[in-house]
């Protein structure tokens, strides 16, 4: 998917427009900072190469404003969140959903999970499915409120836990896409 996408937001007071812009390379050094102080196993840059070699779709998520502020975070050159996406054949797989520390509560992830299935809607795909861990409640919590079910649990999915030491099951999430006629 190479078009950009345009969202409307509501964070911060002004009526900030969003722009999912496709995660290129040159991204990476910012899209790594985040993702390493936001989960416990963070995707290496190998791991994100890799899916944009393989034509994942990737998008990093910027401001668009009207009056930008240099240097704060209404600056477009700040990273505010990214999200990794696998097309399947009748299903829209969510691999990766990060907002950056310093902007969470404040409805990026709902905006960008509602683009997301708008996507999935204009590609005529029936649902989204994702994975998370069940330990993960800021997650599981974003999940549930905007109509995921959990539909299984995938044994020993994630790598082990440096606190527990133990490997953790994912709870499989999907919500039905009503698609676009
Ligand atoms: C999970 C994550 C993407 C949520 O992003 P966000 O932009 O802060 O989420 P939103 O502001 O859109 O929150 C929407 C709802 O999700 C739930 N939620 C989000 N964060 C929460 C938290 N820390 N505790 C409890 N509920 C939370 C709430 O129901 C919230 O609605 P509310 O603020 O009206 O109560 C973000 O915390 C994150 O990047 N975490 C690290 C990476 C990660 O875990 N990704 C998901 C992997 S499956």
């Amino acid at each position: 998917m190479t078009k950009e996408l345009h969202v409307k937001n509501s964070v911060n007071e002004g009526d900030a427009e969003l722009s999912f812009l496709p995660m290129q390379s040159a991204d990476l050094d910012e899209v790594l900072a985040i993702e390493a102080v936001s989960h416990i196993h963070p995707w290496t840059r190998g791991n994100f190469s890799d899916s944009l070699t393989a034509g994942h779709w990737a998008y990093c998520i910027r401001p668009q404003l009207d009056q930008v502020i240099k240097g704060s975070y209404l600056d477009p050159q700040v990273l505010w969140a990214y999200c990794v996406l696998f097309p399947g054949v009748d299903e829209l797989h969510l691999l990766n959903i990060t907002v950056s520390p310093k902007l969470r509560r404040l409805g990026l992830a709902v905006r960008m999970m509602s683009a997301i299935e708008a996507v999935a809607a204009q590609q005529q795909m029936p649902r989204i499915i994702l994975e998370v861990r069940p330990s993960n409640s800021a997650a599981v919590y974003l999940y549930q409120s905007i109509g995921y079910e959990q539909i299984g649990t995938r044994k020993n999915y994630y790598p082990e836990n440096s606190k527990t030491g133990l490997r953790e099951d994912a709870a499989v999430m999907t919500k039905s896409i009503k698609l676009e006629p």
